[in-house]
């Protein structure tokens, strides 16, 4: 009887192990990337940042000032950003939570770009801001939809995490908005500059053809971007 138990209950528990979710995946990534350390005695380096002794910390951890004023400006492209991520703002470490602020000129934009980690909800504070982000078509991988909105003051947008979108000023006046993410580190790729600025570059052949356009043309856009 109590062999018969415990047959039973090893089962139980081995299919429980198997089909847990909480088995089936690794930790999400929060950086670029994280490359192993061949050796058990190198220096702690986690997946994250490593924790200061909590006897240490201060409040001017969880402190951030100056999202009232403008990052600085991307020089030519008439947007700035200011960030409040886990490398601005230490106590952000482990709580999936950062802010940036985004400035735009009129007729300028915050070029298609994509947060690998974080969904991101836009507050516009001033101006008029023309957004959209992309989604593949489910019914043609080569196609995708374009969700987009114009967005006033008070006006709250969401781009979820990994998709393509832009930010564009409509208005006659600077725009400003709050951006935030469930990620303390959510990352972000110009989809232009990561394609066309890569170092090394890639391959002419395979733009090319990737673009369908001719080598010539391929040649201004990595010049236009360098
Ligand atoms: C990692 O370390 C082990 C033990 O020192 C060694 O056998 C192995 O070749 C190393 N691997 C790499 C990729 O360096
Ligand atoms: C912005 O905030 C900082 C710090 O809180 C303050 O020193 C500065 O005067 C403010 N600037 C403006 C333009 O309000
Ligand atoms: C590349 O394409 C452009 C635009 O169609 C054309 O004007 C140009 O002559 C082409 N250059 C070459 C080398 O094929």
């Amino acid at each position: 009887m109590s062999m018969w138990w415990f047959i039973v209950t090893t089962l139980a528990i081995s299919a429980f192990i198997c089909k847990s979710p909480a088995y089936a995946y690794d930790n999400n990534p929060l950086q670029d990337i994280c490359v192993a350390v061949n050796d058990s005695h190198a220096s702690v380096f986690v997946n994250g940042k490593i924790c200061k002794d909590p006897k240490l910390a201060t409040p001017n951890d969880f402190y951030f000032a100056g999202l009232n004023v403008s990052g600085n400006e991307v020089s030519g492209l008439g947007f700035a950003l200011k960030t409040v991520y886990v490398n601005d703002m230490p106590g952000l470490n482990t709580l999936g939570i950062s802010i940036g602020r985004l400035d735009l000129e009129p007729q300028r934009l915050a070029p298609l770009h994509t947060h690998p980690r974080a969904t991101e909800l836009i507050t516009v504070l001033e101006g008029t801001l023309c957004v959209g982000f992309l989604v593949p078509d489910p019914a043609n991988f080569f196609k995708s939809r374009l969700f987009s909105k114009i967005l006033n003051p008070g006006d709250v947008f969401v781009f979820p995490i990994g998709l393509i979108h832009f930010l564009y000023n409509v208005g006659h006046k600077k725009a400003v908005a709050f951006g935030t993410f469930n990620s303390q580190n959510p990352g972000f790729v110009i989809i232009p500059n990561s394609i066309f600025a890569s170092n090394p570059p890639i391959s002419d052949d395979i733009l090319a053809q990737g673009f369908q356009l001719n080598k010539t043309q391929i040649a201004e856009l990595q010049k236009k971007f360098s």
